[in-house]
């Protein structure tokens, strides 16, 4: 087994690392066209209107405040889920794409703890959205970042289909609307717990794939884990920072 838990209170534990530090970011000009393309949400509309903390961007989606009750009971949607690969080709909004981030990562507690355990809270797991289809959102791939339930811009542009041949063309994934990528930073958990930190990871990966399918269906949504792609041709595609590995994909939309 590996060290145990970790015990200290979560104000003495150390910040996840943010990747996002020391990324070229998007230039003015683009932003403009992003705005063009995105309408009010890339200013954060219907959301709180928070100035951005500095993380080195300029350019951030704050998400809508993700609800914390539904229609559809945790029993009804574990017992409805199916891994969905045929989609409809209507768009998704942004208060799906809000609860779906935040059940995969969100922070859901005022010491910063998450939606999904994570082994000594060191959550290694980073999110990404493959934008296809979304109201308000321009196609794109974005970070989230849990701290602000905000989507950072990684790179413009409609990205599905390479997503697609990278997962050994499985051609269904570019018919989803948007594709949640998870991805790890390994150290950051095998640094404390050793090679058995490995596991936790994937772990972790599961715990936030379960998440992601029970919450989907409870918004009459779809999704599969997607397990089988490159790795390599995955990070490039969607532009990783070279330290995280993508561990899983789950295109969403609505089932067909
Ligand atoms: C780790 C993992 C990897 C998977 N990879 C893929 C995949 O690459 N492509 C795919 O179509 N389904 C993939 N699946 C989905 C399974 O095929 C699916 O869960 C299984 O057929 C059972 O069906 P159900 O999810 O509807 O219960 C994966 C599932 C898991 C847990």
């Amino acid at each position: 087994m590996g060290r145990g838990v970790d015990d200290r209170a979560p104000d003495e534990k150390e910040p996840p690392n943010d990747p996002a530090h020391g990324r070229p970011w998007l230039r003015g000009e683009m932003l403009a066209f992003l705005l063009a393309l995105g309408g009010g949400a890339m200013t954060g509309q219907g959301c709180a209107q928070e100035p951005a903390r500095n993380h080195g961007l300029q350019e951030e989606v704050r998400l809508p405040e993700p609800r914390t009750s539904g229609p559809v009971s945790v029993e009804e949607a574990i017992h409805g889920r199916r891994s969905v690969r045929n989609f409809r080709t209507d768009p998704i909004d942004l208060p799906q794409v809000s609860q779906l981030l935040w059940v995969a990562q969100g922070i859901t507690d005022g010491n910063g703890l998450r939606a999904v355990p994570s082994a000594g809270a060191t959550y290694p797991l980073e999110t990404y959205l493959i934008v296809g289809e979304v109201q308000t959102l321009a196609p794109g791939v974005y970070r989230y970042a849990p701290e602000r339930h905000a989507l950072h811009l990684l790179q413009p542009g409609d990205l599905r289909e390479e997503m697609a041949t990278a997962a050994l063309g499985q051609s269904w994934i570019a018919d989803a609307p948007i594709t949640i990528l998870v991805a790890a930073v390994f150290s950051r958990t095998t640094g404390r717990y050793g090679d058995r930190g490995r596991q936790y990871v994937h772990m972790e990966m599961g715990h936030a794939a379960q998440n992601v399918y029970v919450q989907a269906e409870a918004l009459g949504l779809g999704t599969t884990m997607v397990g089988a792609f490159h790795d390599q041709a995955l990070a490039e595609a969607a532009g990783l920072p070279s330290e995280e590995l993508p561990l899983g994909l789950l295109p969403v939309g609505v089932p067909r």
